[in-house]
């Protein structure tokens, strides 16, 4: 699979997965993916934890509510510092959602599925911060994304998106040539 198809064939996956573990060489090459991102100014604000201890797992999904992704045998969390990239420019959000596509993209083309977890576990129950408290994060990270992994039971639903011309244009806004 090369890039381009990737990015077309990724989707975020929400059903079960199967009871096969994810070996750890696959989940470096993943998180070496999140890290080779690019950050504002190489400032490199994003870290990641990859958790693939049964117990340690147990732990999270016993705060994570409701369950999401309680079935894969593996997940990272991605980590971010919101230090300042130059004067008052903090890039920190920019830094960890390049890294997260490209783990998604790394994650596609491993065989495994994901979905991207952010706007559940840092709502108002705040659930990231007690997801960043069993895994000993410190203080000035934030824990902001939970990224199942593992090997998908079903197909994920591809989505309704909106048609290129509704959203891409050329040489001016809805322009096509
Ligand atoms: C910043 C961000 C936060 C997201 N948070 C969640 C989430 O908390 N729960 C969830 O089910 N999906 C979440 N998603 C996934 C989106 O719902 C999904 O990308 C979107 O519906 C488009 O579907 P696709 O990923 O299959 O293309 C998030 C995606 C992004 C970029």
């Amino acid at each position: 699979m090369n890039v381009i198809e990737a990015i077309h064939y990724r989707h975020s996956y929400r059903g079960k997965y199967k009871d096969i573990p994810v070996p750890k060489e696959d989940l470096i090459k993943i998180m070496q993916a999140g890290l080779d991102a690019p950050s504002g100014c190489n400032k490199q604000t994003t870290s990641l934890i990859a958790v693939d201890n049964p117990d340690v797992l147990k732990q999270l999904h016993s705060v994570i509510e409701p369950p999401v992704g309680e079935t894969a045998p593996a997940a990272i969390c991605v980590l971010t510092q919101r230090v300042n990239a130059y004067r008052d420019k903090c890039f920190a959000v920019q830094d960890y959602s390049a890294a997260i596509q490209n783990m998604l993209l790394a994650i596609v083309e491993l065989g495994y599925q994901s979905c991207w977890y952010e706007g559940h576990i840092t709502d108002d129950d705040k659930i990231c911060d007690k997801m960043a408290q069993i895994l000993n994060v410190p203080e000035d990270y934030e824990l902001v994304c939970f990224l199942p992994v593992g090997i998908a039971e079903s197909n994920p639903i591809h989505p309704q998106k909106k048609t290129f011309e509704e959203r891409a244009w050329f040489n001016s806004y809805n322009q096509s040539n």
